[in-house]
């Protein structure tokens, strides 16, 4: 942070200088210091985007979405019940701008998804029959990843199918044609973008029982002869949960694999975890007391200090493995986008992100730059 106060000041007192002189002068191009560029021999530093960020509405929030990112994955906006609501009827026009965005500030999307139980187009749900599934699977695929085919770089193609247990969940997709609609969704998704990289992406990652039936449906997938080049742990971590043990151990089994690993969810709940809820089961939904929103007046510094130290160990940890990690995405801007304000409990006052309600960088931010500082 010193280092951008100070090329700030720099920056403004050339300005100065040069007007005051009358002189005309070549715009002096410095790289102003933001995540993107600090870890850009690292792994994409990305954000989830909500519809407001999408359609631009609030400049201070542009600005920052510009100068910090290089990947957006569009938060809701791409999911089956809005980008193909009915069963012929596709809306592209959020998604649309969504590339537009990105291709202004020279940023990469990231398609969230394609195949997943959740935000599911209606029309799913009454497909009992396997030769209509696959016909609407593919009809799904071919038309929204073939529209973006070439400009995107990487979709979720199969999102939450796996249980805590391990177990496959039992999803319409499993439930009418079985394990095969999971090599079924890469083959399709290939076919319709050879370009991107296809990931299968899922929270609770580091869970044994969960990891072992990860990696068995993985290999399963590979077997089969389709196409996956990565793996998504999503991140919906707490203070002191999951360990950093378990996050290697899980970034080191998935990338054995031979697939890419990214962390693609990021948000750390500083909340009273009222059930101890991990993960993101939105059926999971706490009741809310008073008790369980203590901060609703502000964040105590010592949190502060605590989050920044938690996001300080894990992107230390991800530099660690970055020649594993392809991208490391929050799932928000600021602290006020956060789904986290409404989960477990709704209507609740979290501080999971790096900047806050105002889009003022926190400590959390300064320490995963002071990672950067003076190394490179
Ligand atoms: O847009 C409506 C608004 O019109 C309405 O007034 C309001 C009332 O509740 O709801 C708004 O929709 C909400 C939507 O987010 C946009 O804010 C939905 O109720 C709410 O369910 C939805 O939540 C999203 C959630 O996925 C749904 O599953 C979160 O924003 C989104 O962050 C979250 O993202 C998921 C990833 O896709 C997959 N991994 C887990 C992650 C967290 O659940």
């Amino acid at each position: 942070m010193k280092a951008f106060k100070t090329l700030v000041v720099l920056t403004i007192a050339l300005i100065t200088y040069t007007s005051c002189k009358e002189k005309t002068v070549a715009v002096v191009e410095e790289e102003i210091p933001s995540l993107k560029a600090s870890y850009e021999n690292d792994f994409l530093i990305g954000s989830a985007l909500n519809g407001r960020q999408i359609n631009e509405e609030d400049s201070v929030q542009n600005a920052l979405i510009a100068r910090e990112f290089n990947s957006y994955t569009a938060e809701n906006i791409m999911k089956s019940m809005h980008i193909h609501p009915a069963k012929d009827t596709f809306n592209f026009e959020m998604p649309d701008k969504l590339f537009a965005l990105a291709e202004k500030n020279g940023a990469k999307v990231h398609g969230h998804t394609l195949i997943w139980h959740s935000q599911l187009s209606s029309f799913f749900y009454g497909i009992k029959d396997s030769t209509e599934m696959v016909s609407a699977m593919t009809d799904h695929i071919n038309t929204i990843a073939g529209r973006y085919a070439g400009k995107l770089d990487s979709w979720d193609v199969v999102n939450e199918a796996v249980e805590g247990d391990g177990s496959l969940r039992k999803s319409v997709f499993l439930n009418v044609l079985g394990e095969d609609y999971l090599p079924l969704s890469f083959k399709l998704a290939a076919a319709a973008d050879p370009q991107a990289d296809l990931y299968y992406n899922d929270y609770s990652m580091t869970g044994e029982a969960k990891r072992k039936g990860v990696i068995e449906m993985v290999k399963k997938i590979q077997e089969s002869g389709a196409k996956i080049d990565g793996i998504g742990m999503q991140g919906h971590w707490h203070l002191d949960s999951p360990s950093l043990e378990e996050i290697e151990t899980s970034i080191l089994e998935y990338a054995a694999l031979g697939v890419k690993v990214a962390i693609t969810e990021l948000d750390i709940d500083v909340l009273p975890n009222p059930r101890n809820v991990e993960g993101a089961d939105i059926s999971q939904r706490a009741e809310i007391d008073a008790q369980n929103n203590p901060y609703v007046n502000g964040l105590p510094d010592s949190i502060n200090v605590a989050l920044a130290k938690r996001y300080e160990d894990l992107f230390k940890l991800f530099l660690k493995h970055s020649d594993k990690i392809s991208r490391v995405t929050l799932w928000g801007v600021n602290d006020g986008d956060s789904w986290k304000n409404n989960f477990p409990a709704r209507g609740r006052t979290n501080y999971c992100l790096l900047f806050d309600r105002n889009n003022q960088p926190k400590k959390a931010y300064e320490s995963v730059m002071a990672l950067k500082e003076n190394k490179e």
